[in-house]
């Protein structure tokens, strides 16, 4: 039943904020919720560096953090890197994973996400594990069978026990950074895809529990309508978490 799942909305600040500016940010979203709070889960995730202090910042908010990756080995001579225990051990809940920027900037495949959601997952991590298809991909009308493939390489190995730390996030590569949304009905297509490929790998239960995400261009404007949809379960907002009002509103956008 949609309804029993968890709605979620999770900010990823990408590469913005210096540590006081990311401080600032948290203190006044802190604020925002204090004075209208919300039943739904949300998770905010800053660059590495601004983790500790940010797990500080929002003790009593009820915001979770989140970390933007982690590496896929649990510790070793892997110089400049972080792992998913060392995330835990300063109050991370939450990591994303396979974000398309790390597909296609720094080369992430499927596989290498699947063993980085593996270690996240031993070291009690909960995942957010992003798809979603390029343009030219949705213009050859190829993307759902890109999206099915990325769920499954990335998922078909783990025991459905695991499946109940991962949440989906289907962010289309065209729609990211560029104002362009996916309207409401492609969202929930895509979701509904989604969750027939969850149930095909892991079977109803799992498939009706996963909240499925959407991200790429969500703002207060539109939050709305793409919330409102049956198999959307919440957002991964970019841009518009950078600004705490905008980020409130996204939050206080889910149907009553
Ligand atoms: P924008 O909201 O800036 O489009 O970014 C979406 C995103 O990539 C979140 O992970």
């Amino acid at each position: 039943m949609p309804e029993t799942r968890e709605k979620i909305i999770a900010a990823n600040w990408k590469m913005n904020k210096t540590f006081h500016e990311g401080l600032a940010l948290l203190v006044e979203l802190n604020m925002l919720l204090e004075s209208e709070p919300t039943q739904h889960t949300v998770v905010v995730a800053p660059p590495y560096i601004h983790l500790h202090s940010a797990g500080h910042a929002v003790t009593d908010t009820g915001i979770k953090i989140a970390a933007q990756n982690c590496h896929q080995e649990a510790n070793g001579a892997f110089t400049g890197e972080v792992s998913a225990s060392m995330l835990e051990s300063v109050g991370v809940e939450f990591v994303i994973l396979g974000h398309s920027e790390r597909r296609q900037y720094f080369g992430e495949t499927d596989e290498l996400v699947a063993q980085k959601i593996k270690t996240a997952a031993a070291a009690g991590l909960k995942v957010i594990y992003c798809c979603g298809e390029p343009l030219e991909v949705r213009q050859e009308e190829k993307h759902f069978e890109l999206v099915k493939q990325q769920i499954t390489n990335a998922l078909k190995d783990f025991q459905p026990g695991v499946l109940k730390d991962v949440v989906i996030a289907y962010e289309p590569v065209w729609a990211i950074g560029t104002g362009l949304t996916a309207s409401p009905e492609q969202a929930q297509e895509m979701h509904a895809f989604i969750r027939e490929t969850l149930k095909g790998i892991f079977g109803e239960s799992i498939a009706k529990a996963t909240p499925i995400l959407y991200g790429g261009s969500m703002k207060p404007g539109n939050a709305k309508a793409l919330l409102s949809q049956p198999d959307v379960d919440g957002g991964l907002i970019g841009g518009a978490s950078l600004v705490a009002q905008d980020f409130f509103d996204i939050i206080h956008s889910f149907p009553a």
